[in-house]
């Protein structure tokens, strides 16, 4: 039975039930918080693109979930003023879907593709032309009398999002124009974040409590926000409402998370390569296997944030742990390099 990631206030996953999510939502650069350098890239895209009154070039955002990349497509809409069709990779299952709604859209709509890395191969093939001259070539007929004609498409571009650049296939990242990657938030812009939800949701808070669900929301601005979801409900149960550092901290410390946002599957994920494989290296499948999850969870949630934190690493070998993750769990360390062991 694998367990259901969707009770992880710290998965990074978007779930239906977000609404909440949609209405935090910042719609234009400027309500964005963060990441600086690529709003200062996009404002002089989009700036440039307008200027010679041209739709914008293919974009292509990447990063761990939860850090703004489908935030970003739809500000890069709103900022031009341009009509936004929302897909994903999975979701165009046949070269048909593709074409279908390529001649849908309008003269510098947007198509916003998420998780582009998980576009089949004869779907990626028809997007290809499509980007690159605008043109969708559509084979007519089987066998020898096939033929194929090439039909105009309006001008539009492809933001793509993917969480794992790797899986992009080389032909496709090189028929985007720019090419952004986002990065976790540091402390200060998740304070802003915090606060700028608890305004908007008229939540009472002071310093303290802000700082302590920005600290243990592991640089994601989505984790922040339904942290702050979380602590707000403790707050209203079991204080007068109002999200202080104490309540923040009692209401975290109930959900298990501590002080830098790990849960408990980071800690299962630690404790297995510690305990069960003696600190590494070992396969991430194993992993997975070994704590009942899937290895994309692993990979996409888990482990990106263990490695920035320098908890793991990751060798030809597999994944190792380190000595802060041992330091971190309360566990004693040994080094397994025989020249430090003379020590
Ligand atoms: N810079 C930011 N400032 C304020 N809020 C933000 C910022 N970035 C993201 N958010 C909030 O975090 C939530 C998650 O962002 P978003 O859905 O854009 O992430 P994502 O990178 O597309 O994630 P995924 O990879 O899971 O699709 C959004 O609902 C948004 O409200
Ligand atoms: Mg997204």
């Amino acid at each position: 039975m694998m367990a259901n990631p969707t009770n992880r206030i710290t998965d990074g996953e978007i779930h239906p039930e977000d609404q909440f999510d949609r209405a935090l939502r910042p719609t234009n650069l400027g309500e964005l918080i963060g990441q600086t350098q690529i709003k200062e890239n996009l404002a002089i895209l989009i700036e440039a693109a307008k200027l010679r009154s041209e739709p914008l070039d293919h974009v292509l955002f990447y990063g761990p979930p939860g850090l703004g990349k489908t935030t970003l497509a739809h500000i890069l809409a709103n900022e031009m003023g341009v009509n936004i069709k929302v897909t994903s990779g999975p979701a165009i299952e046949r070269a048909g879907d593709l074409a279908a709604i390529l001649t849908n859209l309008r003269e510098s709509d947007i198509l916003f593709i998420d998780e582009i890395h998980r576009l089949g191969r004869a779907v990626e093939e028809v997007l290809y032309p499509a980007m690159e001259d605008f043109s969708l070539d559509i084979v007519i007929g089987k066998g020898p009398a096939a033929r194929s004609i090439r039909l105009k498409l309006p001008h539009f571009t492809v933001v793509g999002a993917t969480t794992r650049l790797a899986l992009v296939t080389s032909p496709l990242r090189a028929r985007f124009g720019a090419t952004y990657r986002l990065d976790y938030y540091d402390i200060d812009a998740l304070v802003e974040i915090v606060q700028r939800g608890a305004g908007l949701l008229q939540i009472e808070y002071d310093a303290q409590g802000v700082y302590e669900i920005a600290t243990r929301s592991r640089g994601t601005p989505r984790v922040a926000l339904r942290m702050l979801r979380r602590v707000r409900d403790f707050a209203q149960v079991r204080a007068e409402g109002r999200i202080t550092g104490l309540v923040s901290e009692a209401a975290l410390d109930l959900l298990n998370i501590d002080g830098l946002g790990l849960d408990d599957l980071d800690r299962r994920v630690l404790l297995c390569v510690i305990e069960k494989y003696d600190g590494g290296p070992v396969g991430l499948n194993t992993i997975a296997a070994s704590v009942s999850e899937e290895p994309d969870t692993i990979m996409d949630v888990v482990e990106p944030y263990l490695l920035q934190l320098g908890y793991l690493e990751r060798t030809p070998q597999g994944r190792q742990a380190t000595r802060s993750a041992y330091e971190h769990l309360g566990l004693g360390y040994s080094s397994k390099d025989p020249q430090q062991k003379l020590f």
